[in-house]
């Protein structure tokens, strides 16, 4: 079948649905471009979440991580979940201690910093306020 018959033969909505996917697949296709942590502010309640050391959660855009017991400003940190290499999510890994993109293996400590390219821009790194068992991130 000739390539203009079998277009022919597609329904409108098809053509549609693969013009937006196709922009959605062009995305970040020529590499860099790592989106930058956007501006935060909202409250997790520590006796329902983050309960076990290792645990994280995702929320607007950020990585909550408890990284020690207690619910102290320190036992915990918050990133930017979108690595600064192409923006893909990072994850805490809580052996290792660190964030690692699955992407292409960028790596970061639990500040944000970056201890592996290929990123070469930090994470932006969240503030934490604790007031009971009520966090609070912003930034
Ligand atoms: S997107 Fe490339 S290392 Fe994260």
């Amino acid at each position: 079948m000739e390539r203009r018959a079998f277009l022919g033969t597609l329904s409108t909505p098809v053509l549609a649905a693969c013009a937006v996917c196709m922009g959605a697949c062009s995305k970040n296709s020529s590499g860099g471009g790592g989106s930058a942590g956007g501006s935060a502010n909202f409250t997790i309640d520590l006796t329902s979440s983050l309960l076990t050391v290792g645990s994280s959660l995702v929320q607007s855009g950020v990585i909550v991580v408890r990284i020690a017991a207690g619910n102290v400003v320190s036992s915990f940190t918050a990133v930017q979940v979108n690595c600064t290499h192409e923006g893909t999510s990072i994850n805490y890994n809580a052996s290792q201690g660190i964030f690692i993109c699955p992407n292409h293996g960028s790596t970061f400590t639990t500040t944000g910093a970056v201890t592996l390219g290929p990123a070469t821009t930090n994470l932006k790194k969240y503030d934490i306020n604790i007031n009971g068992t009520v966090m609070t991130v912003v930034g």
